[in-house]
């Protein structure tokens, strides 16, 4: 999936009614295939973007056309369709449901697609082989311990063949060599066409990906594609 984000703004406000301003201007675009690492330091609006992006919060102004689709101005119930359909999530927290066994969990998108998905459903068992969680189908998260809740969350974004995965910190709970196994599937994902978001602090992480972009006080500050002379 493609990512064309014009001059993107929004703004919160805090407890006592005070503007937070979040995004400041965000400029950026992301081909279809390229593993995109997104940092800075915290509050700078990583997650704010990935939001924004992922149709899961509106901007206050500006445009966000995901492959050509001015999808920020789409009516909820379409936006919720479209996030079901094309994107995957992984959240900074897993929100996964405690009283749904591993299994379900990853099989939740499926029961919320009303319409048939873009690319056919992945097999939940392949998907948990596939990041290190294979026989723990029938266990349920309050028996997992953090790193591999993450990655129960890493399956579960994937489980619709999903085109767009945006990632805020999916690797922050595991342990080097997991972070590995997590990071060589998105690398393998992004070579087969998919479209791959991803926030870290850890510099090491960031440089698996293909592209890095640094962000602070809401906008996008440097972009390694800029140096190579393609388009931001
Ligand atoms: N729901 C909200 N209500 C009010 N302010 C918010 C809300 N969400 C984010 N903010 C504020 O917007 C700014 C950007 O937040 P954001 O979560 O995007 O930062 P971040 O870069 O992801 O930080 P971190 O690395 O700590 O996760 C921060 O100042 C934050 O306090
Ligand atoms: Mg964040």
């Amino acid at each position: 999936m493609q990512i064309e984000a014009h001059d993107l703004y929004k703004t919160y406000r805090d407890s006592r009614g005070q503007p937070v301003q979040a995004l400041c201007g965000v400029d950026v675009h992301v081909g279809a295939g390229e593993f995109v690492a997104v940092s800075g330091p915290s509050g700078c609006g990583k997650s704010t973007l990935l939001n924004v992006l992922g149709c899961l919060d509106r901007p206050d102004r500006g445009s966000c056309r995901l492959d050509g689709e001015e999808v920020a101005a789409w009516p909820e119930t379409r936006r919720a369709a479209f996030r079901n359909r094309r994107l995957g999530f992984v959240f900074q927290s897993f929100h996964l449901l405690p009283f749904l066994s591993v299994k379900d969990n990853v099989e939740l998108p499926l029961l919320y697609a009303h319409e048939r998905p873009a690319a056919p459903p992945l097999n939940v068992s392949d998907l948990l082989t596939a990041v290190g969680l294979a026989g723990t189908e029938e266990r349920y998260p309050t028996e997992l311990s953090g790193g591999q809740q993450q990655r129960v969350a890493v399956a579960r974004a994937l489980v619709l063949g999903a085109d767009l995965l945006l990632a805020d910190e999916p690797t922050g709970n595991l342990d080097p060599a997991t972070a590995q196994t997590i990071l060589d599937l998105f690398a393998d994902l992004a070579r087969r066409g998919r479209t791959i978001l991803l926030v870290t602090h850890d510099p090491a992480v960031a440089g698996r990906a293909s592209r890095q972009l640094r962000m602070a006080g809401g906008k996008i500050v440097h972009d390694t594609a800029d140096q190579l002379g393609a388009p931001a």
